[in-house]
């Protein structure tokens, strides 16, 4: 028998799994978060739910991928046979359909958009020009649907050929390449005349805005930024090595994960200060700030260019990891061959992208409570399914997981001190419940 797929090396395991967690969700759906809560305030509060929530969640989703080394709903069945359990694995599936759906209509934008910086589309026009501008393009529904399209192909592509060697190589050059030009980005944003503005809007805070829902919004933003509560770190967990320690692996993430989406802050904030743009724009956010930055500076035309693409490839790069688990799922579960499951599921999402993006046109008649699919989707992966996918996930590992599986995984049978894995169930068992429990309370009663 063949034997499985794992990554190289710790530093290719890190550039792999930073290539799932690194996406659209620090460029895109961080700073809009930030901006629509507020600033400093929600930044802290991030920042504590990553570390204290979502690092022992990513920790419990690489041990059940590591252990089981199976795709998520065979891992469950795996470790505890008979049981529900398994249909988690099944709402994974449906959550991944649901967010690589609107994911690749963004993916779309940044196509589109990585196509108007190569025509200098937004040369000489007016931050409000640019936002007319974005506002006119998504209502070309068809338009908006092809370039989705792309995307889609792009991501089957690399998971039809086999992604495992592919991803970890493909990673390990890009990301910090993308790094490397969100420096350049940040330093320029220095220069503007908003770069006090946004600095002050980014660090101090403003605890008079921040609710439960605050923290809610923060929870489903670092589930979703971390690729957790949906089975895609289980998957990848079947790819980390057995000398690798999982807190490392996880904490050194985390950490790449914050910088970067941090980092996107700093480009944003100081233009959207300079420009006179509204914080609380949106998921529209970053396409209507980031053209004025580039126009006004010096090379601005090859940087907007390397930005989208990278901004592409980064999209792409956590698009697989969802692509794959469906990919995956339909595979085993239906006994196709890769290339096969691979067509099924692009088939899916090309479908579903479409219908997402032609749903965003004005008085479009696709609506599901008065939403168009790709708000909705947004909300309802990221306020529930990932929340409560990552909320039972924890469950099972720190009360329901039988035997000594749990605890081989973080101590790696036994030679990583013991003490950090009594912490670690301790904070799975009361604390991450307790959180998201009393997040799900306000949400359902108030
Ligand atoms: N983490 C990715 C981002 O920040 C998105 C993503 C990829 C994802 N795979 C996932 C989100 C799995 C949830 C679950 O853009």
């Amino acid at each position: 028998m063949k034997t499985k797929p794992s990554f190289g090396s710790r530093f290719g395991t890190i550039a792999a799994v930073g290539g799932s967690v690194v996406g659209l969700g620090n460029i895109w759906r961080f700073p809009y978060l930030t901006g629509e809560n507020g600033g400093a305030a929600f930044i802290l509060i991030y920042l504590s739910v990553s570390f204290l929530i979502a690092v022992p969640t990513m920790i419990a989703e690489f041990s059940i991928g590591r252990h089981a080394m199976r795709n998520p709903m065979r891992s469950f069945k795996k470790l505890a046979p008979n049981t529900g359990w398994i249909y988690l694995g099944f709402a994974g599936v449906l959550t991944g359909l649901m967010i690589i759906t609107f994911y690749s209509v963004l993916g779309g934008w940044a196509v589109e958009f990585l196509r108007f910086s190569y025509l200098d589309a937004f040369k000489g026009k007016s931050a409000p020009e640019v936002a007319a501008f974005f506002t006119a393009f998504t209502q070309n529904g068809w338009t908006v649907a092809l370039y989705s399209g792309i995307f889609v192909l792009a991501t089957f592509a690399i998971v039809a050929t086999g992604v495992e060697k592919g991803i970890e190589r493909f990673n390990k050059v890009l990301m910090p390449l993308l790094v490397i030009i969100l420096l350049a980005l940040v330093f320029y944003s220095t220069t503007l005349s908003g770069f006090k503005d946004g600095i002050r809007f980014l660090l101090k805070p403003d605890f008079s805005k921040v609710g439960f829902s605050t923290v809610l919004a923060a929870a489903g933003q670092a589930f979703f930024s971390m690729s957790l509560g949906m089975g895609a770190m289980i998957t990848y967990g079947n790819y980390i090595r057995k000398k690798d320690n999982l807190k490392k692996v996880a904490g050194t993430v985390a950490v790449v994960d914050f910088s970067i989406a941090l980092l996107a802050g700093f480009v944003v904030f100081p233009a959207v200060f300079s420009f006179g743009i509204e914080p609380q724009s949106g998921p529209k956010l970053v396409f209507i700030t980031l053209p004025n930055l580039f126009q006004q500076m010096p090379g601005g035309y090859w940087l907007s260019i390397a930005f989208f693409i990278l901004l592409i490839l980064a999209a792409v790069t956590s698009s697989i990891s969802l692509f794959e688990v469906i990919a995956r799922y339909i595979q085993e579960e239906f006994r196709q061959t890769r290339m096969r499951a691979s067509i099924i599921t692009g088939g899916m999402v090309l479908a579903a992208s479409t219908v997402c993006a032609l749903s965003m046109v004005d008085h479009s008649s696709i609506r599901i409570f008065g939403e168009n699919i790709f708000d909705l989707f947004d909300y309802l992966t990221t306020t529930f399914m990932m929340p409560l996918g990552a909320l039972f996930t924890v469950l099972f590992v720190a009360w329901f997981w039988k035997g000594k599986g749990f605890e081989e995984e973080v101590t790696n049978r036994g030679h990583i001190n013991h003490r950090f894995f009594v912490m670690l169930r301790f904070v799975l068992r009361y604390l991450v419940p307790l959180v998201l429990g009393a997040l799900f309370i306000d949400l359902l009663l108030f």
